[in-house]
């Protein structure tokens, strides 16, 4: 994980002697008639910050624009060695989330140019309340500052070495220090997901995402148990195993259980997540083109674990239990093949388990998570969560701009949704139904694994909630939003760690 270290300072800007002090600037133009200029205004009330910006800024050279970046050496007046100026687009629209961006942009300002040392200016405005700001900007700095090359043999670290955050003299200390260090854990703990999500499958494979997990759960004391092949058989987890199977690599079912002290009833939280570690597709198998990013199958679980991370560290009042369902989906003499009929887990040991006609082996996902759903049903969750890479159809539906949520439940939903305005995360609501759960009956048992072409994202969902039942439970459908596929100001291309804020934020609403 980054070697970034973060601190919140409280020094007057002008003494700060930094290689980079990067302050925030709007546009507070309102006029939209054509020839309107640009009037862009710092995000500070320190004079001596913006007597240096000022000629600049009257230059017209500069507007404010979002993400829009303008460096000055030897800015007068200050101990500072360079001021960058970062635009937030229009005044009447900065938000806290693009705060968030913009210290990942400065961080990754500075990171090519070989500064390893910068201070961020926390900005002072009406729209913008200083304690989400604190939290969100060191977030976004230490998303700012991870890259994927690690397996680069000339690999050079260019992390940031410090990153400070300057906080006015006269401000809510103890406050602003708490979402400092809460920013700090979170801003890790998505890191600490990007990381596992961009390890290819050779290098974790099941075995090695359980031992991750392990590792994790004694660093931020967690319980965690990583149970393969034998428990499947034991659980009955005819569907997880139907997937494993086809593999050289055995399957691992992760579980933590994060237990605060004293807190003995009310909810008990229950996230699951998708592990696949590499998915080929099996028997169905995936054309060639872009089978390599099929290393990026358990960005689900992953979400979960970094998820867990962060609620060890933040201690909410809440009772929850994890499960990643981890397996490799291979094409193999032993692999399952469409027509097969398989056993899911049953709720109960004197009741069946549901059967599953498999009719596409590349819809694996939603057979690992039935089993997942269900055995946090059987650890006593109450609520439950599920994250997964599941469908291509929702990446048509919503491309990369929205990840896909569905619930059984309104309420729970509802608190799911308004923790998105506190993770900044986008989340869109697609629909279960009737009709849906209609295109997944199968003439053989009771459902099939596909649901034909149309509505993919939702006969998908329906598939889990034949298992969560009436547990009210909330599916996100990460497929189109886990993986960057470009370069953004703020967040490099590849792994990016989607919903661990937003699961996280769920919880802490309980
Ligand atoms: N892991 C894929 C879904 C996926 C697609 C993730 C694109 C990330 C990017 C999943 O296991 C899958 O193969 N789904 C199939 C389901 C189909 C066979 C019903 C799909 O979406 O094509
Ligand atoms: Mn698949
Ligand atoms: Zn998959």
């Amino acid at each position: 994980m980054g070697t970034m270290r973060t601190q919140l300072t409280f020094t007057n800007l002008p003494e700060i002697a930094t290689e980079l002090l990067a302050v925030l600037a709007v546009d507070t133009q309102t006029s939209k008639e054509p020839g309107a200029k640009p009037e862009p205004v710092l995000l500070t009330n320190d004079e001596a910050v913006k007597a240096a910006a000022a000629t600049v800024l009257a230059s017209g050279e500069y507007k404010g624009g979002a993400n829009e970046m303008l460096l000055l050496h030897a800015p007068a007046g200050l101990a500072a060695k360079r001021l960058l100026l970062v635009g937030l687009g229009k005044q009447a629209k900065s938000t806290v989330h693009l705060v968030r961006n913009a210290a990942g942009a400065a961080v990754r300002f500075a990171k090519p140019r070989g500064i390893r040392e910068l201070a961020f200016v926390l900005p002072e405005s009406e729209l913008l309340p200083p304690g989400p700001c604190v939290r969100a900007a060191v977030e976004g700095a230490l998303v700012g500052d991870y890259d994927p090359d690690t397996y680069r043999s000339d690999r050079k670290d260019q992390s940031v070495e410090s990153f400070a955050l300057a906080a006015p003299a006269d401000a809510d200390k103890s406050v602003l220090e708490a979402a400092f260090a809460e920013g700090a854990i979170v801003g890790d703990s998505q890191n600490f997901a990007r990381t596992l999500v961009n390890e290819p499958g050779n290098k974790l494979t099941p075995t090695i995402l359980g031992q991750r997990a392990v590792a994790m759960a004694e660093h931020v004391d967690l319980r965690c148990e990583v149970y393969s092949t034998e428990k499947l058989h034991e659980l009955k987890m005819g569907a997880f195993w139907s997937v494993s199977q086809g593999s050289e690599e055995p399957p691992a079912l992760i579980v933590l259980k994060y237990q605060p002290e004293g807190v003995k009833d009310g909810p008990v939280l229950g996230l699951v997540g998708k592990g696949i570690t590499f998915d080929s597709g099996g028997i169905s198998i995936k054309p060639g083109e872009n089978m390599e990013k099929m290393k990026y199958d358990m960005a689900g679980g992953a979400a979960m674990l970094g998820a867990m991370r962060a609620i060890a560290l933040l201690k909410p009042k809440v009772r929850v239990i994890c499960i990643v369902c981890a397996a490799e989906n291979m094409p193999d003499g032993k692999a399952q093949k469409p027509g097969d009929v398989q056993t899911a887990m049953p709720i109960a040991p004197n009741k069946p388990g549901k059967t599953i006609e498999i009719i596409n082996t590349d819809a694996e996902g939603r057979l690992v998570l039935a089993d997942g759903i269900t055995y946090a049903r059987t650890l006593g969750a109450t609520h439950l969560i599920d994250a997964a890479t599941l469908t291509g159809a929702c990446v048509v539906a919503l491309g990369m701009v929205n990840a896909g949520a569905f619930s059984n439940d309104d309420e729970t939903f509802n608190k799911f949704n308004a923790a998105l305005a506190t993770s900044g995360e986008k989340f869109w609501r697609l629909p279960l139904g009737d009709e849906y759960a209609e295109q997944i009956k199968s003439d053989i048992g009771d459902i099939k694994n596909t649901g034909g072409r149309w509505g993919g994202a939702s006969t998908a969902a329906e598939f889990l909630k034949v298992f969560a039942e009436d547990t009210p439970w909330i599916h996100l459908d990460i497929a189109g939003m886990a993986w960057m596929e470009e370069n953004k100001p703020y967040i490099a291309k590849g792994p990016s760690g989607v919903a661990v804020r937003s699961i996280l934020e769920w919880v802490r609403s309980y």
